[in-house]
């Protein structure tokens, strides 16, 4: 699972000169959107330059409520190293659902069965486990003091309904970064993949399975929200280089930070 936040900010202030002084090559813009920045006694809500980070870093603002994107894409379309570069570049924190259900899989419980029933069988996991572990896990985190990736959720009407029940109105989710390649591409890096991941649905059975349940009960979702919003769908190519990926994101999702 990807890290990278913030466990405490001690305090809220204008944004230096300094910070203001740099331009950002995304976004056009001086480098703090807003004007007010936070800073932090944790070394990673700092702005990038200083000490050899991104230099198209876009502060963290302070919100009342957690800024959220959603991150959907088939199965290894490359949702989890697109969202790896937004937490080293961006500093968002990063859960993938996947990574947090394959956590409950390994433990010794009755959940663990069922949830690792339905990843051996390239299902979708009932949203009443999947919500609690990412509602927990953003609290852990410090809530509206982080943007957070969340990776692989709402997967279908199920998890969508269940985040608007248990989170809703307390996220302002901006909207769905949605990564596309072909189904060839995504079975060669799945199966690339599985020659070292342990993972027991990164093989060709499972992943034809994914396949079908992304098309059936994913792709929906995404088609839903984009009628309801086209401005809500971030949609960028998987099929180019990592680094190629997470411009084209950032060119989409910039003015949203
Ligand atoms: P997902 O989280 O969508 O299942 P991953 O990020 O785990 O996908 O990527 C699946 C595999 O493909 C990984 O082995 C990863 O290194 C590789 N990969 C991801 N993005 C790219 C890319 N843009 N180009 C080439 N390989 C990639
Ligand atoms: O996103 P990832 O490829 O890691 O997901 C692996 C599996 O975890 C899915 O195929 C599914 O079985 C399960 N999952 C789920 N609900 C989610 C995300 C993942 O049931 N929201
Ligand atoms: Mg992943």
């Amino acid at each position: 699972m990807g890290q990278g936040c913030c466990t405490s900010r001690s305090v809220v202030e204008p944004v230096s000169q300094n910070q203001n002084a740099s331009v950002n090559s995304i976004t056009n813009q001086p480098n703090a959107p807003g004007p007010l920045a936070v800073t932090t006694g944790v070394s990673t809500h700092q702005p990038a330059a200083a000490g050899g980070e991104d230099k198209d870093f876009i502060p963290i603002r302070t919100t009342a409520k957690p800024i959220v994107f959603f991150v959907l894409g088939g199965p290894g379309s490359g949702k989890g190293t697109l969202c790896a570069n937004l937490v080293k570049k961006q500093k968002f924190v990063h859960f993938s659902a996947g990574d947090l259900l394959r956590e409950v899989a390994k433990e010794d419980s009755e959940d663990s069965k069922l949830v690792n029933s339905y990843i051996s069988q390239g299902k979708i996991v009932p949203v009443r486990i999947t919500i609690s572990l990412i509602e927990n896990a953003m609290r852990a985190k410090g809530w509206e003091k982080c943007r957070y990736l969340i990776d692989g959720f709402p997967r279908n009407l199920d998890n969508y309904q269940g985040w608007n029940e248990v989170i809703g109105d307390k996220a302002d989710l901006k909207g769905i970064i949605f990564i596309t390649c072909t189904e060839e591409t995504m079975m060669k890096r799945i199966l690339k993949r599985g020659e070292t991941s342990g993972r027991v649905d990164d093989n060709v059975d499972t992943a034809k399975k994914r396949f079908v349940t992304y098309n059936s009960e994913t792709f929906p979702i995404i088609e839903a929200k984009r009628k309801e919003n086209p401005d809500s769908v971030f949609e960028v190519s998987a099929e180019n280089s990592p680094d190629q990926v997470y411009a084209e994101c950032m060119k989409k999702i910039a003015h949203h930070l």
